[in-house]
């Protein structure tokens, strides 16, 4: 089977202005080197704050790069330019809310200002896309919660399997075929 492709989205005006470096995208490809047993081949993506932008991005990494899976980072909360999950919700074909669900309910154990956060879920033909917060910490708290039932999704896709590494937060065995 053909390599997995897995997008990865910083959506920050700041950095795409390069004001500071992302330190996001750097962030959530370092926690998959850690999870991920099998090979995958990572497609980076840097946008502003821009809706048009940010489903461009999406597209392109689901339409035209075929990635099994997309993760986001910044543009969740609840100020102006925060735009990420409208974005994503805009080009869905399905709403995956337990994702948000579980997400801001790991995360509110760790900050209170957890519930400031939209993020969500959705598939898009074949690719699963997830939305994270900017701040680089909570890549790992929110992945962390959601892998276990990645690879069963990108299954249920049809999509290349994912390998998790034994002994990390996100091994889990399903017994879904
Ligand atoms: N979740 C975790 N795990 N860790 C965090 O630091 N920050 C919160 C929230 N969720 C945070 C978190 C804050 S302060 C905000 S404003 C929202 O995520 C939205 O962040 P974003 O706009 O950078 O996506």
């Amino acid at each position: 089977m053909a390599i997995a492709k897995i997008g990865i989205v910083t959506v920050s005006d700041r950095a795409s202005r390069g004001e500071y470096t992302d330190r996001g995208g750097p962030a959530i490809e370092a926690w998959l080197n850690s999870t991920l047993e099998s090979e995958y081949e990572p497609i980076r993506h840097l946008v502003s704050d821009e809706q048009e932008q940010i489903e461009a991005a999406l597209i392109d990494l689901a339409d035209t790069q075929g990635c099994c899976l997309i993760v986001t980072t910044g543009g969740t909360g609840p100020a102006k330019r925060d735009v990420t999950p409208e974005a994503t919700l805009a080009i869905a074909d399905k709403v995956m809310d337990g994702f948000g669900e579980l997400m801001r309910s790991v995360s509110l154990k760790v900050v209170p200002t957890a519930i400031l956060s939209r993020q969500t879920a959705v598939i898009r033909g074949s690719s699963l896309i997830i939305n994270l917060p900017g701040n680089p910490p909570a890549i790992a708290d929110c992945l962390g919660a959601v892998f276990p039932a990645v690879p069963v999704c990108i299954r249920l896709l049809e999509g290349p399997e994912l390998e998790i590494k034994q002994n990390t937060t996100a091994s889990f065995s399903p017994n879904i075929k």
